[in-house]
């Protein structure tokens, strides 16, 4: 018979229903009681219990729901997650707020007994906030899984597949596109080329950042993060961080293979989108949303005349699946794919983008910095400008 898990959520808002949905699905639905969520809204809490059905998760796919039509919410709530800790003593929790908390909770959830953690991205704001989260879980005993889950994604795997198996020849240039910020949005970009590079650790970065604000239009305020900007404040605000409107990066691996980073006002237009340059072909990994008729995958192989669509790599519930590696974690003691100590590899390589701003000029790994870069170059930074809109 194999175990079941208490699990609980801390924080209840966009990202929770992804995670609710990951512990709900059918292969993981008879291993887990759901016990409990906490948030300090109101609102949030009354949302997490209620019946009806939950708007899609962040995917596009509806929540599941129980045979009566209910939400799978949870039996209890707590306006304070430390008390929920204490007196429901789960066995795995999901940190769902916003990364300015993550370590704070994971050494909470840690030293409250957990055995599983499932951490949003980015880890922290910083390296010493990685590293908080590190040794408290290490000290512990417990499993720590940062949300990287684009990982897990058929279209991901078989394109690390495909270069491992030399389809394009020697790897060159990999080249990672994303709209959005460094830390929302290219945790996700550069724990891919990472992944794409197969793990290899990175060499050296360089990178420049536009530090214009961005414009944050009233309707977008609470949505995806973004907070409502301060009087006199010079910069955006979002999931409780200053971040920057653009950015352009450039990293080398060890292996020899480089790689690009575009974001924000920096990127060309899409979401997570990847070109995988090797010396005799080339992967087009497509973005989140593909245009029409664009495929998930295609590959133009060694010799090859013509591109090939990669089919059977449509997207799967990859939090299902992270919910799933962690409870063989837990049985096996196998390491799991989104680890702790790859998502601060993953964590370095956006600090040392701010940091080649900051000198100017290459920075090599490992940075011995702990702080973030982005509050020094804040504060020495005069950029004085229109505010840059979301769309350019
Ligand atoms: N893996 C992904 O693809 C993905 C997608 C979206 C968001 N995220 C990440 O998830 C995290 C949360 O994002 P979101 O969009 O769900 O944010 P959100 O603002 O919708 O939800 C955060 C919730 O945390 C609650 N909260 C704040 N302080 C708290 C505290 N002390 N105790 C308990 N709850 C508290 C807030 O009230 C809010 O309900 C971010 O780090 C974000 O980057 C990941």
């Amino acid at each position: 018979m194999p175990a079941t898990y208490r699990v609980a959520i801390l924080g209840l808002g966009g990202i929770s229903r992804a995670h609710l949905h990951g512990y709900r699905a059918p292969e993981n639905a008879a291993r887990v009681e759901l016990v409990a969520g906490a948030d300090i809204s109101p609102e949030a809490r009354e949302r997490f219990t209620q019946a009806g059905e939950w708007p899609a998760g962040p995917e596009g796919r509806s929540l599941g729901t129980s045979p009566e039509g209910r939400t799978l919410g949870a039996p209890r709530t707590y306006a304070q997650y430390r008390e929920l800790l204490e007196r429901e003593r789960p066995d795995i929790v999901s940190i769902c707020t916003w990364p300015p908390l993550h370590p704070e909770m994971v050494e909470a959830a840690c030293a409250a007994g957990v055995k599983g953690i499932l951490c949003e991205k980015p880890m922290a704001v910083d390296l010493a906030g990685c590293d908080r989260m590190i040794e408290a879980a290490e000290r512990a005993g417990t499993v720590l899984v940062i949300g990287h889950q684009r990982r897990l994604q058929p279209k991901f795997t078989r394109a690390r597949e495909l270069i491992e198996d030399g389809a394009i020849g020697e790897p060159e240039l990999f080249c990672g596109i994303a709209a959005g910020d460094l830390l929302a949005d290219g945790t996700h970009t550069v724990d891919a080329l990472r992944f794409f590079a197969g793990d290899a650790p990175v060499e050296w970065v360089t990178g420049s950042v536009d530090l214009r604000p961005r414009e944050v239009r009233p309707e977008m305020v609470g949505r995806v993060g973004y907070q409502a900007p301060q009087p006199g404040e010079r910069y955006t605000t979002r999931y409780g961080h200053p971040v920057e409107s653009g950015a352009f990066a450039g990293l080398r691996f060890t292996t020899g293979l480089r790689a690009t980073l575009e974001l924000g006002a920096c990127a060309r237009p899409g979401y997570q989108r990847f070109h995988l340059y090797g010396t005799d072909g080339m992967i087009k990994v497509s973005g989140d949303r593909p245009a029409e008729n664009e495929p998930y995958l295609h590959v133009r192989r060694k010799g090859a005349a013509h591109w090939e669509t990669v089919e059977g790599v449509e997207a799967q519930n990859g939090f299902a699946r992270e919910v799933t590696l962690l409870f063989e974690s837990l049985e096996r003691g196998t390491p799991h794919p989104l680890n702790a100590r790859s998502a601060r590899a993953t964590h370095e390589v956006l600090m040392a983008v701010f940091e080649s701003a900051r000198r100017p000029g290459r920075v090599d790994l490992p940075l011995e910095a702990k702080s973030s870069p982005l509050a020094d170059l804040l504060a020495r930074t005069s950029v004085d400008s229109p505010l840059v809109s979301l769309e350019s």
